[in-house]
């Protein structure tokens, strides 16, 4: 039988998830309350933000400007951002370059000036790195950071869902998967921090944990979501493994070829070629290959290449060594003398939990920064550079805002009620077979039907797939094993990802044109006249129900998008 405890914790800031949107938020709240506690389903360092290597975005050569930065986010975003969430990441992205310098984060630099990529989307060179290991470079500072300032980190404890009563989040329960029990944490602020939730697409270049846990809990407890149609797919992961070849080599000069040798995105973005926005890559990659242009690999099919063979060494040493690097361990080859067989994948979420810019959910005392939440500073798609600064700047404000509350112990007392048992009885009966293969059948369910190609028809046959798949995973079947147990958070899990593929495919249903990433076959243009509107999306008892909010234009009026 599985222990429960139920402690009720209590802590003024209660942040979920130890990546750099998370960790941001604890250091800015640490100005204000030294009662503060990260909860994290991993260790902090196996954070999904560590793996990033493409780059930060700021506006750091004489050249650039804040109102450019502005103008390529929203173009990028095909008019969907909301123009008052960009003015505050752009207005805010140098100043948090700033602390991280302050805290011990070097960029690399030439002659003491900073020395930036050009990313797809960017008029001007914007994006920082660290020595190819940007995500791990910040993660490091910010977590040596946080433990300067004695900032209490609970590592391997999966969130099971918000503790929420008329509309005021009071905290949340918890497993610790060490010892399974869970507990209960009440606190004057929550703070959802994370990430990803690429994990529902079986071809993705985020790691299996990202599982979409906040998003889910979120919806779960009423919380609205939006823009959750928009998906982005990375033109370039490796074919067979789906492991990310950063938008940088593409910045320094490599190109994509079909099988004829053609640098093909000439037909498709003639004055960016690679460096269009990734929506557009993707789509030029995919249409290359259903023209029967692309290359097929007997064991893993279609790809396209991309070629870094007419670049000088001393470049490719320079700017692409862990590329390089990468492609020597792992599939013995030279870059110098061999392209790379690519292809794209499911690399982030557009959407997510509904925000303001003062990072507010529509849940009272909950908050939300990073990937897992929608500020709506992409819009329908995202430029690269853009996720970290993300990061940063939303997980400071929302970090901030623990100095608008009071903090008098007025829920001390509350006595919230939760069905343990609902939780309980699901550690102790577990299958894991059983959940590999509802986790397999949903990802490639996302994968085939709810891609970069997307038709009505599909979709609504996914919805129904989904549907099934969901019954199947409440009845799962009972194995009394001793094993059941250490299942139990990857139940959890994938109840997680069936919830968040659930709104990805009904907004996808609603939305009738085609945008930045999502393409609808059946509605190939972009339609400004009816869609310039966010579809927002919620849970209540427990149907889904959608509604439509206007997109935020004070400034820049949408235009045809070419590149
Ligand atoms: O291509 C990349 O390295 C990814 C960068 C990003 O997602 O911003």
């Amino acid at each position: 039988m599985t222990v429960i405890y139920c402690l009720n914790k209590f802590t003024d800031v209660l942040i979920i998830g130890s990546g750099i949107a998370g960790l941001r938020a604890s250091l800015e709240a640490s100005k204000y309350s030294d009662n503060i506690v990260i909860l994290s389903k991993l260790p902090v360092m196996l954070s999904h933000s560590v793996s990033a290597a493409g780059g930060i975005n700021s506006v750091s050569i004489p050249d650039d400007s804040i109102k450019s930065y502005f103008e390529d986010t929203i173009k990028g975003s095909d008019y969907l951002a909301d123009q008052d969430a960009v003015s505050t990441l752009v207005n805010h992205a140098n100043s948090e370059i700033d602390y991280l310098e302050k805290i011990g984060v070097d960029f690399d630099k030439s002659d003491k000036e900073y020395s930036p990529n050009k990313l797809g989307g960017a008029k001007f060179s914007r994006a920082l790195n660290s020595s190819s290991q940007i995500g791990l470079s910040i993660m490091q500072g910010l977590y040596d950071e946080v433990k300067k300032n004695n900032i209490q980190i609970l590592e391997n404890w999966h969130v099971l869902d918000l503790l929420v009563d008329n509309n005021r989040c009071y905290g949340l329960i918890a497993l610790n998967k060490d010892n399974y029990k869970i507990e209960k944490f009440l606190s004057h602020l929550v703070i959802i921090a994370t990430g990803p939730a690429g994990h529902i697409y079986s071809d993705t270049t985020n790691s299996t944990n990202c599982t979409g846990d906040g998003v889910a809990i979120a919806y779960r407890a009423g919380a609205l979501l939006k823009d959750m149609e928009f998906v982005q797919f990375h033109p370039t992961s490796l074919l067979g493994s789906n492991i990310l070849i950063t938008e940088r080599s593409r910045s320094v000069g490599a190109y994509l070829l079909n099988k004829n040798g053609e640098r093909f995105m000439s037909k498709y973005a003639p004055s960016s070629l690679e460096l269009a926005p990734r929506d557009i890559v993707s789509r030029s990659i995919i249409n290359e290959i259903n023209e029967n242009l692309g290359l097929n690999d007997p064991d893993y099919g279609d790809y396209v290449e991309l070629s870094f063979t007419h670049l000088e060494n001393s470049l490719i040493d320079e700017k692409l060594s862990d590329v390089k690097e990468l492609a020597s361990s792992l599939l013995n080859i030279d870059i110098k003398k061999t392209p790379l067989k690519v292809i794209p994948a499911q690399h982030y979420m557009m959407g997510g939990i509904k925000i303001n810019v003062d990072c507010e959910t529509s849940i009272s005392h909950l908050y939300a920064a990073g990937e897992c939440s929608c500020p709506s500073v992409h819009g329908a798609n995202r430029l690269g550079g853009n996720s970290l600064i993300e990061c940063l700047v939303f997980g400071k404000i929302a970090g901030s805002q623990i100095k608008n509350h009071s903090k008098i112990h007025d829920i001390d007392s509350l006595n919230i009620e939760f069905n343990i048992s609902d939780y309980s009885n699901i550690m102790d009966n577990v299958d894991s077979d059983y959940i590999n293969i509802i986790s397999s059948k949903l990802q490639s369910l996302m994968t085939s039907n709810v891609g970069i190609i997307r038709t009505k028809k599909l979709l609504e046959q996914s919805l129904q797939d989904l549907y099934i798949l969901k019954k199947q995973a409440l009845s799962h079947p009972i194995d009394n094993s001793d094993n059941s147990k250490s299942s139990g958070h990857s139940y959890f899990e994938l109840l997680n990802m069936l919830d968040v593929a659930e709104t990805i495919i009904s907004s996808s249903i609603i939305r009738e044109e085609s945008r930045g990433s999502h393409f609808r076959l059946d509605f190939p243009s972009r339609n400004d006249k009816d869609w310039l509107n966010h579809v927002i999306i919620q849970l209540s008892n427990s149907n889904v129900i959608s509604s439509f909010e206007s997109v935020i234009i004070n400034n820049i009026v949408p235009d045809s998008r070419s590149y």
